[in-house]
């Protein structure tokens, strides 16, 4: 046998096995990193009154980045009401959005808001109560209408007793207060004006999460922020022309007009909302409320239903993490497309 055919013959072999395992497994595009790493954003450095000499550096957010080998133009910011790992992993473990958009070349940057997470140093001192929340988590995520009872087409691995001790283990205290949100919005606005997490931003949120995004836009003072997607947005942000009475703390927050007319100027804004919701759930009333607001002065803000619009079933709040999330991908690749966000920073590369 010569050289070259004891060459191929391996190699055939080796062929032969791959073609077999493509044929179970069909292989993902891989996820090539030109660099990750991460940075605190904003916040403030305060003097011991006994002792000025002794400083606090505190209440600054957390930003962590990846930035692919061949980045398309838009950042995608993945901002948890209380948890980034809810972006990490689908329930069962299985692929997140992070990975997900990391394949599809889209910068991503997984963002604890200040006190939140990895950014836990606070100015102020802050309090934890252990409270039993286990149960509440199950029916605010919309697992099912009670616990344990999941909804019959659930996409929540209802079987998976570990996904569901992962899922409610993941959540960090989330500091529900207004003078929070203003702390947290106002971290992310100085974040998108700093152009350090590029010049075309899409916040990527959860739950209330929203509300704080909405916020942000309208402390910003550049037009970075191109587009919000807010899975089941708990909470929002009104004008104070229309009357409408503030609450807290999942809003309605009520802010001056002018203010608010900077949401009107993103060049879009999704409110996504799952099936097992109705159309009197409170947070959907509220969603389109703001969207008829936000395009009375000339934005372009829709309310997106997973289940009429896309035929989705069983969602849950958290739809990013569901085991049909690759479809969730799919709409949100269409929305970013539709809004011409979707280009190679490198025009060169093409799409
Ligand atoms: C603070 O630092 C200054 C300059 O080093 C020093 O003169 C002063 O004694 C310090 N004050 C205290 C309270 O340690
Ligand atoms: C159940 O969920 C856990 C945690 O998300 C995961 O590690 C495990 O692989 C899942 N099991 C199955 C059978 O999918
Ligand atoms: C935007 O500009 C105003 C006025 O100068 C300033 O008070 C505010 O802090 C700025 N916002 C951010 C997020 O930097
Ligand atoms: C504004 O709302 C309050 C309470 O909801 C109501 O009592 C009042 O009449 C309203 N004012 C106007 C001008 O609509
Ligand atoms: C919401 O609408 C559903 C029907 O779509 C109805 O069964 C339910 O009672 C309504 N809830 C409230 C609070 O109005």
């Amino acid at each position: 046998m010569t050289w070259i055919s004891v060459v191929s013959i391996s190699l055939l072999a080796i062929l032969a096995t791959g073609v077999h395992s493509d044929e179970q497994k069909p292989r993902k595009r891989p996820i090539m990193l030109d660099r990750s790493g991460g940075f605190n954003v904003a916040g403030r450095v305060i003097q011991n009154p006994q002792n000025p000499n002794m400083t606090l550096s505190c209440d600054h957010g957390y930003m962590e980045y990846f930035i692919p080998w061949r980045p398309r133009k838009t950042s995608l910011v993945m901002w948890h009401s209380s948890s980034t790992q809810t972006w990490q992993n689908r329930f069962d473990g299985g692929e997140g959005f992070k990975d997900m958009f990391l394949r599809r070349d889209y910068p991503v940057y997984l963002w604890d808001a200040p006190r939140l997470g990895r950014a836990n140093w606070a100015c102020e001192p802050t309090f934890y109560v252990p409270d039993y929340r286990d149960q509440g988590n199950f029916v605010a995520w919309n697992f099912g209408p009670s616990y344990p009872n999941f909804w019959p087409d659930s996409q929540f691995p209802a079987s998976n007793k570990t996904a569901w001790q992962q899922t409610t283990s993941a959540r960090y205290v989330e500091y529900d207060t207004v003078a929070n949100i203003y702390l947290q919005a106002n971290a992310a606005a100085i974040a998108a004006d700093s152009y350090k997490i590029g010049d075309s931003v899409v916040y990527l949120t959860n739950s209330a999460a929203g509300l704080r995004a909405q916020l942000a836009v309208t402390l910003s003072n550049t037009t970075n922020t191109k587009a919000i997607v807010a899975y089941e947005s708990f909470g929002y942000v009104f004008p104070d022309n229309l009357n409408i009475t503030a609450g807290a703390p999942f809003g309605p927050m009520v802010i001056p007009l002018e203010q608010f007319k900077k949401l009107a100027r993103l060049p879009a804004i999704q409110y996504i909302f799952s099936d097992h919701r109705s159309e009197n759930f409170t947070f959907l009333a509220q969603a389109r409320l703001s969207a008829k607001i936000i395009n009375m002065y000339g934005g372009n803000a829709k309310v997106f239903l997973l289940g009429k619009d896309a035929g989705l079933k069983g969602s849950t709040h958290i739809a990013f993490a569901d085991m049909d999330n690759a479809k969730v991908a799919n709409l949100l690749d269409e929305f970013l497309e539709e809004n011409e966000l979707d280009a190679y920073a490198d025009s060169r590369h093409g799409g």
